[in-house]
């Protein structure tokens, strides 16, 4: 059945699930305060940059099922379902930042005057569910007939559209059957007959989206401390990480050694799970918590100072090459980014930072310079830093850079370039935690 939809909130994750409703057959409505968004959306463009949005967007405005407005008395009365797609940032303490979902529903609450269901997508602390409810019930004039659900979503930056249309699994957090119906609705063609379907009370929603994400923290900093065992040791990170893989209970995903994680959701997830555990006095998981983000900035530290040592302990005026500037490759999102990380310490000890990136387009900014292509980067380099594993950078022809650079070293803090080819070129390597004969 068709169902009329809103999502309010258009960056990665409303833009990626407004076009999804879309395509499930849904008729669609997406609502930003943002007026140029609002226009390029509604031209059938993308703002960002993601894989398969843009032919999504253009399909689905041509058609008219999918429109983009700055205007809620458009949605309000309007949509059987409202989709809360609003970022939720953090503050200075780690707290999220609810003020986005705030504004939305202070906007949506006062117009609705017929029975609908809210859902919430964004990743919020547990039990600001049920407080927005008793914030909308209390402004709308449909009282209690207004609903709240939750149904976090754990789409992926450079593969949006794939992980909304083909999602892990759905988790339906709802506390009527109404509304489970609804979201069953939703959902009901062309997924849910093999996707998996978790329903459960609204507060186990809200916790199972922060979960996952601290898992996968989790795997990632685990690995980059045994990355500093097997530095200390002698070991091979790599090939530890392959043969724990193997075992199903453990899985390979996530555990590549590195500079660790970063981007816009993550970091900032994991420190709002933290911030509620300690509210609600669970400090033993703000501890565990602490000591995870603890080795993911440590890795970015130790490759700062990895890069002085290699320029021999001081890099006032040097040239440094950093290849990479998103956070992770496939997307030119540097929130959080690592690479940046790095880049702004050396920058800050003295040296003359050359950054590129093949997305990534960084808005000016004092200390470094963003270069056109990797041979301006490396030109007069005393150290070259691979930070992001862009897939191009796995093709570079070491032999081709060796008169460009001032020394021959490379630091790969991605551990994911072919060492053997750029050692017999000339070139040091080095890799946390990676055996130098591999
Ligand atoms: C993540 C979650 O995967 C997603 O489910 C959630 O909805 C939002 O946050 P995303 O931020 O797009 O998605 O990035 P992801 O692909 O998960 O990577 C996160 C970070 O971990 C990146 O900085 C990546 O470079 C790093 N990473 C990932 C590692 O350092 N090692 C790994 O093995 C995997």
């Amino acid at each position: 059945m068709t169902l009329r939809v809103s999502v309010i909130g258009t960056s990665y994750l409303g833009a990626t699930h407004a076009a999804g409703m879309a395509e499930f057959g849904h008729e669609v409505i997406g609502i930003d305060i943002d007026e140029d968004k609002v226009k390029v959306l509604n031209a059938g463009q993308s703002h960002i940059f993601e894989v398969g949005l843009e032919p999504l967007l253009e399909k689905h405005t041509a058609t008219g099922r999918l429109r983009f407005t700055t205007d809620y008395t458009q949605i309000a009365d309007w949509a059987d379902v409202h989709f809360l797609a609003l970022g939720t940032p953090s503050q200075a303490n780690g707290a999220a930042d609810l003020s986005q979902l705030h504004a939305a529903v202070e906007s949506l609450a006062p117009l609705l005057t017929e029975p609908c269901l809210v859902v919430g997508k964004s990743t919020v602390p547990v039990g600001t569910a049920m407080a927005l409810e008793a914030r909308i019930r209390g402004l709308a004039p449909a009282g209690d007939a207004v609903e709240v659900a939750w149904n976090p979503e754990f789409l992926r930056e450079a593969y949006a559209v794939e992980d909304t249309l083909h999602p892990d699994r759905l988790v339906f957090g709802t506390h009527s059957r109404h509304a489970l119906e609804v979201l069953d609705e939703v959902y009901a063609l062309p997924i849910s007959d093999r996707t998996p379907v978790v329903r459960c009370d609204i507060a186990t929603a809200e916790l199972i989206k922060v979960a996952a994400n601290s898992f996968l923290a989790t795997k990632i900093s685990f690995i980059n401390a045994m990355a500093q065992m097997c530095q200390a040791a002698g070991g091979d990170v790599t090939l530890l990480a392959d043969a724990i893989g193997f075992d199903n209970r453990i899985g390979r995903e996530f555990l590549n050694a590195g500079l660790g994680f970063g981007g816009g959701c993550l970091p900032k997830d994991i420190a709002a799970l933290a911030y509620r555990a300690d509210e609600l006095g669970v400090n033993v998981l703000s501890d565990f918590i602490h000591a995870v983000e603890a080795i993911n900035d440590g890795q970015r530290t130790e490759i700062a100072d990895l890069a002085i040592e290699q320029a021999g302990g001081d890099v006032t005026g040097k040239r440094i090459a950093v290849l990479g500037a998103a956070f992770k490759p496939g997307t030119d999102d540097t929130r959080n980014s690592p690479a940046l990380t790095v880049a702004d310490r050396l920058h800050a000890a003295g040296a003359d930072v050359r950054i590129y990136d093949p997305e990534a387009r960084l808005p000016p900014r004092e200390g470094f310079t963003q270069v056109a292509s990797v041979e301006q980067a490396m030109l007069g380099a005393e150290v070259v830093l691979h930070l992001t594993e862009w897939p191009e950078f796995r093709q570079l022809d070491p032999e081709k850079f060796a008169d460009l650079v001032k020394a021959k070293v490379l630091i790969d803090a991605r551990l994911k370039l072919h060492a053997p080819t750029w050692r017999n070129a000339g070139w040091k390597v080095v890799q946390i935690g990676r055996a130098a004969t591999m």
